[in-house]
């Protein structure tokens, strides 16, 4: 083959694709090799059966995954809440609340400030394995900082989600109806040129059932595809919405009843779990073991955000998921790649199989499993996306 790569000397590839090795949902190979041609998987085989290529990389025996998919974050923000961190961590409750003080820095930070933090926050994430993300607005608030929000995102990543219902903004207090038709009007208007995505974070604090289903159908209405916040501070009607919209992902999913799962299990509608939020706010863990067995597809996203999960790694998430919400190992990594991609409606990418694109991360270790055995440590040595090292 000419104009290909060949990446040879993995001594454990995961691809995702249970067509391949060892026909597993992991579709797990030994001792492989993998060529890539014009930025997408063209060969996957054990290593002494490679085709010959122009250029070839020896990982010395490394694991490799799919590149991470994080399809939920918030990273157009100014400010930091280190000091709300503490405070929770001496006994204060996790509110909806908070989220009024990154508000207000974000609202005074230049264009320049919010994307050099946004810049940061996705170099820590390439760095981290992760090589397909989400990211929302929804600490503008107005309709001139949403739509910046929105223009500041979409300069890193396709898959921007307009998120003007986080909460009602303090200067809305006392109409709330009025800010949810700003919402579904003026600021939709200004902002879903910039969106692929409409969400809403329906949650005691936030957004009752009428205004979701509201501000939902005013984005469905401007081409917009709809994922929800639910039932993360408490039982609520987030998941039902979300499957009855037909919404790509339903994200938290801390707070689960029978009905809940069930609706889940019969819809096309992904459950994101955001292990980070729940240790960042010390608040209980959704159960996934009981959504998988159940049949509910998930995803398992870091959630990056000032106030409830600050973090970008997509390793961490797959440890405290393992540990805390009872996934297997392979179960958390395939959540954090098929499960982001599909959260994200994305076929293109989560999985190594033929004809995908070659985002990976390369794995100081001999095995994926290493992700959660050896929480904490930095074990992605190298990301390369469509076939190109990126980190
Ligand atoms: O996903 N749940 C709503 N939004 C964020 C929290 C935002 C904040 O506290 O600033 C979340 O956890
Ligand atoms: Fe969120």
């Amino acid at each position: 083959m000419s104009g290909t790569r060949l990446l040879t000397g993995i001594g454990e590839l995961v691809t995702a694709d249970p067509t391949a090795g060892d026909g597993s949902p992991l579709g797990l190979l030994r001792d492989a090799a993998l060529v890539v041609e014009s930025g997408r998987v063209a060969w996957v085989g054990p290593a002494q059966a490679a085709p010959a290529v122009d250029e070839a990389v020896d990982l010395g025996g490394a694991a490799v995954v799919p590149g991470f998919v994080d399809s939920h974050n918030h990273l157009v923000f100014a400010g930091e809440r280190g000091a709300e961190f503490a405070a929770r961590m001496s006994g204060l409750p996790y509110t909806a609340g908070g989220i009024a003080s990154t508000v207000a820095a974000t609202r005074a930070a230049a264009d320049a400030t919010l994307a050099g933090t946004v810049r940061r926050l996705v170099a820590e994430m390439t760095r981290g394995g992760t090589t397909t993300f989400e990211t929302k607005s929804g600490y503008g608030l107005t309709v001139v900082d949403e739509e910046r929000s929105l223009a500041v995102a979409r300069v890193a990543t396709p898959e921007t989600t307009f998120l003007g219902a986080h909460v009602v903004p303090p200067e809305y207090a006392g109409d709330r109806d009025a800010y949810v038709d700003l919402v579904r009007g003026p600021m939709l208007d200004a902002c879903a040129s910039h969106a692929r995505w409409v969400d809403v974070f329906c949650d005691r604090g936030a957004f009752d059932e009428d205004e979701t289903r509201a501000v939902v159908a005013a984005g469905v209405a401007r081409g917009l595809l709809p994922r929800l916040h639910g039932n993360q501070l408490g039982p609520g009607p987030g998941v039902r919405v979300a499957v009855d919209v037909g919404a790509a992902s339903v994200d938290h999913c801390t707070y689960l009843d029978d009905a809940d799962v069930a609706a889940l299990a019969g819809s096309d509608t992904v459950a994101t779990l955001l292990p980070g939020a729940e240790f960042s706010t010390r608040a209980p863990y959704p159960d996934a073991r009981r959504l998988v067995d159940a049949g509910v597809a998930v995803a398992v996203a870091t959630d990056c955000n000032p106030g409830s999960s600050y973090t970008t790694s997509m390793a961490f998430c797959i440890a405290v998921a393992v540990r805390e919400m009872r996934l297997t190992p392979a179960e958390a990594l395939l959540a954090a790649t098929v499960g982001g991609a599909r959260a994200l409606r994305r076929s293109d990418v989560g999985t190594l199989a033929l004809g995908m694109r070659a985002d990976l991360a390369v794995i100081d270790a001999p095995s994926y499993v290493h992700l959660a055995y050896r929480p904490g440590v930095p074990l992605v040595r190298e990301t390369w996306r469509e076939g190109v090292r990126v980190a």
